[in-house]
């Protein structure tokens, strides 16, 4: 069960306190396992550290949080990491030292961006992630920041897994194109997909899709090779050349995000093949590239991650001002696309 925290609790126990020496051991414990307090204010001055600005979605999350900033008024203090993490934590560095009211925290990898959320919690700054989590073995949500916003990334991978295994009949030979090396989603959509198959997926937030897969799986599934992409659509089209010439057999490619799927369709048209015919694709995103390509019959189906992050993530920061309970996971519902529907959202997409 997901754990919840009231600042409004917080703020009793030090007020009632007097002072962290006034404290019993007990409730200096709950004092020190609580996010930093957030002031009640009309405006904030807010942080949002991007973690890179190379796809689509990124580009789309951005505007969404730049977006809603504006139309509310807030200061938007914005740092993008170029995809380094040794950046990224040098932004939030900058942040603390800005003085900022609370972090929007997009963390690259979920190990060393934990840190940068152990660092503003010891500067009084608190931080609710975006997107992406942190190891919940160093930094704890509810305890060292506020709340994780995003999608199910397990369920995503084995939304894919579901739509491929019916397509190709319970028999491929895959490919798999991973995202960032160390990344919740590349370890997540990972897990969905290949648990899908294996026949052992459990919906821990029972979200009613997909359906378990029959007993023992689908044993005709074989992911042959599996290598990062690292989210980019030329490192996924170098990276899937490399990987389907080692396998020239693989009929299907299971690529974590839309980048990496089209960086594959364009391997493989250089390579003379029909992608949607001679090799499946199926991927995760929902860009409007994707669905494009759905609508030309070269990807099979994209689960949607919704990037448009920016009404939530202000909603849910002044929730947290007023001390009300704060989910510590907040999942964006995802939709699916396919034949079926992607020129019908082609118009809406990013
Ligand atoms: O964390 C979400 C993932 O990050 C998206 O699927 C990907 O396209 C992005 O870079």
């Amino acid at each position: 069960m997901d754990r919840m925290v009231s600042r409004r609790r917080l703020v009793q126990v030090s007020a009632a306190g007097a002072g962290v020496a006034a404290l019993s051991p007990m409730l200096l414990r709950t004092a020190m396992a609580a996010p930093p307090p957030l002031e009640k204010k009309d405006k904030y001055k807010v942080g949002f550290s991007q973690v890179e600005m190379n796809n689509p979605w990124r580009t789309a999350q951005t505007a969404s949080m730049q977006d809603e900033a504006k139309k509310l008024g807030h200061e938007l203090v914005y740092t993008e990491a170029g995809g380094s993490e040794a950046k990224q934590i040098a932004d939030v560095d900058s942040m603390i030292a800005q003085q900022v009211d609370l972090i929007f925290l997009a963390p690259r990898s979920e190990k060393p961006l934990a840190q940068a959320v152990l660092k503003a919690k010891d500067a009084g700054i608190p931080v609710i992630l975006l997107d992406r989590d942190v190891d919940q073995t160093i930094a704890k949500p509810g305890e060292d920041y506020v709340c994780f916003i995003g999608s199910n990334f397990i369920q995503e991978g084995a939304r894919a897994a579901e739509w491929l295994a019916q397509t190709m009949g319970g028999t491929a030979t895959i490919i798999e194109l991973e995202g960032t090396t160390g990344s919740s989603p590349a370890m997540d959509r990972q897990k969905g997909f290949r648990d899908f198959l294996a026949g052992t997926y459990v919906s821990e937030e029972n979200l009613g899709t997909p359906a378990p897969a029959p007993s023992g799986g689908f044993p005709g599934m074989q992911v042959v090779a599996s290598q990062t992409g690292d989210f980019a659509r030329d490192e996924g089209r170098t990276v899937f050349e490399t990987l389907y010439q080692a396998n020239p057999t693989a009929n299907a490619v299971y690529a974590h995000n839309d980048e990496m799927a089209l960086g594959a369709i364009a391997a493989l048209e250089a390579a003379g093949k029909v992608p949607g015919t001679d090799v499946v694709i199926v991927s995760i995103d929902g860009s409007r590239d994707a669905l494009q390509a759905i609508v030309d019959g070269k990807l099979g189906a994209t689960v949607e991650c919704n990037p448009r992050f920016g009404p939530k993530a202000f909603e849910t920061m002044m929730q947290y001002a007023n001390g009300e309970q704060i989910e510590t996971k907040i999942i964006n519902p995802d939709r699916f696309f396919d034949a079926t529907n992607a020129e019908e959202f082609l118009d809406e997409a990013y």
